[in-house]
């Protein structure tokens, strides 16, 4: 059975949690076999037995918010042959050379499924590592330094010796490999260094804490296009928008994969408009609302821009998809049971420059947006079909004396009838000893997307409409 490798987005585990969900609901059914916390390993049920998989690969790419590139993969190697070949402290000569030599040997399998055509040819490649974890010593003075100067060296021997012309490969900044510190080739790059044609390809060794699996790309994600879309836009206000992948991410765990044309969705809290571009991008109706009559006109006047760069017809009747109107009065602005799911970042109070005091953040909670959020699920009720989801953020607060303060959303919730859905079912998981690695129950249940030290986090969750 035929494997491949996702590369994760920088929020790892959400990016891990999306692509679970979409293999777990949408019509490419799969599995993760094997992760760190920079790739996953996935097995598909009948992907490969398809002749356009490659197409399918593409549109798997298109869906995700939280995945970087996609590869095939064509061999492993076990976690003990590396270290033997590339310890620490090299010890014992002989069997570091001889290990080396079966490395080799496994790479030199590999070579023919990489390039279909080697004998005459001018190849090109880079090759990129994944480490377990950036942060690894192993990856800054040994894989680095080491391994990878070693992989570019044999590589392009073996091609030589396998009958190619010319071999080259992408040659990384010395300094960045002399410190340690090295990004794998950026998405962006594999199509300017033209790696997805024939003769040159992306060799990815892809380590997990069980080995390394030696990939070929094949699809990346075009940062660009989303950055555009983001930077572009007419208005935009990058102090309270989420960011593309997030609100890609966040339409992916409506579970709504099948015909996505003819699904429905909300957002009741607009502001600019970020998950509306983004839902129009992966093809859904999309509907919104917002209390600020100027949010509307921006949301309005981002839509019609994007429609416009997209060359698409600019839908029947848009003007009253996006309309003013306070969450609390929702049912009323809407049809009743209308929407497949409800997609959005309620009001998440003031922007904070400096961390506010405890008081003052459970203030705002109680007498603010308590009342939203309640709101929002209460009239959300209303206007979702039933067992519809809704995907919300929630705010954490990080404050001067009190520590983290946050809404009880789940309590909220439960009140208005819609039932938690945790983000990633553990039991489709496979275990890691790492404990950087591994999810506790209570992280599964919603997921933070945040910056280190950032003042109000983003908490995600997924409920469910009960009957
Ligand atoms: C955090 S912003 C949403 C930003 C949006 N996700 C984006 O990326 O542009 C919250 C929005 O909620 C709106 N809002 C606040 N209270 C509201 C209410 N009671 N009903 C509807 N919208 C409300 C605000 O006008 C603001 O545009």
């Amino acid at each position: 059975m035929n494997r491949f490798l996702f590369v994760l987005g920088s929020n790892w585990q959400l990016s891990l949690a999306e692509l679970d969900n979409l293999l777990k609901n949408s019509q490419f059914q799969g599995r993760i076999t094997d992760y760190s916390a920079n790739i996953a390993i996935v097995e598909f049920e009948s992907l490969q037995k398809s002749r356009y998989y490659v197409n399918d690969l593409m549109t798997i790419q298109y869906i995700l918010g939280g995945c970087q590139k996609i590869a095939e993969i064509y061999d492993f190697i076990d976690i003990q042959t590396i270290y033997d070949g590339f310890p620490k402290i090299i010890e014992k000569y002989k069997k570091v050379d001889y290990t080396r030599k079966g490395i080799l040997k496994v790479i030199n399998s590999t070579l023919n499924k990489i390039f279909p055509r080697i004998q005459n040819e001018s190849l090109f490649y880079a090759v990129s590592i994944y480490p377990n974890l950036f942060d690894d010593d192993y990856y800054s003075d040994v894989l680095v330094k080491h391994f990878l100067p070693f992989l570019n060296k044999s590589i392009m021997s073996l091609l030589k010796e396998n009958g190619a012309e010319k071999s080259l490969y992408y040659k990384y900044p010395e300094e960045n490999i002399k410190l340690g510190n090295l990004n794998p080739i950026f998405p962006h790059h594999l199509i300017k260094y033209g790696l997805f044609n024939k003769d040159r390809a992306e060799i990815i060794f892809g380590f997990t804490e069980e080995g390394v699996y030696i990939a070929r790309t094949f699809t990346a994600d075009d940062p660009n296009f989303k950055k555009k879309i983001d930077e572009e836009r007419p208005f935009k206000e990058f102090k309270s928008s989420i960011s593309p992948k997030l609100a890609i991410i966040m339409l992916n765990f409506l579970n709504l994969f099948e015909e996505r044309e003819n699904n429905v969705i909300l957002d009741p809290f607009v502001g600019n408009g970020t998950v509306l571009l983004f839902a129009l991008i992966e093809d859904f109706q999309f509907y919104g609302s917002d209390i600020d009559g100027t949010k509307v006109k921006n949301t309005l006047r981002n839509l019609n821009w994007l429609l416009k760069e997209l060359e698409e017809p600019i839908p029947l009747l848009l003007n009253e998809r996006v309309k003013k109107s306070d969450v609390k009065k929702l049912s009323s602005s809407f049809n009743k049971e209308y929407f497949d799911g409800i997609c959005t970042e309620p009001e998440l109070g003031p922007f904070y420059k400096q961390k506010p005091y405890y008081t003052e953040a459970k203030e705002l909670i109680d007498s603010k947006l308590n009342s939203i959020y309640e709101a929002t699920f209460r009239e959300g009720y209303k206007v979702l079909k039933p067992k519809r989801r809704i995907c919300i953020v929630s705010p954490i607060f990080n404050t001067i004396d009190g520590g983290e303060v946050q809404l009880k959303i789940e309590e909220i919730a439960r009140r208005y009838n819609f039932e938690l859905v945790p983000m990633l079912d553990l039991n489709r998981i496979v275990n890691k000893s790492n404990r950087k690695l591994q999810f506790k129950k209570g992280q599964v249940r919603a997921i933070i997307d945040a910056k280190k030290n950032q003042i109000i986090k983003r908490k995600l969750y997924v409920f469910e409409k009960m009957n």
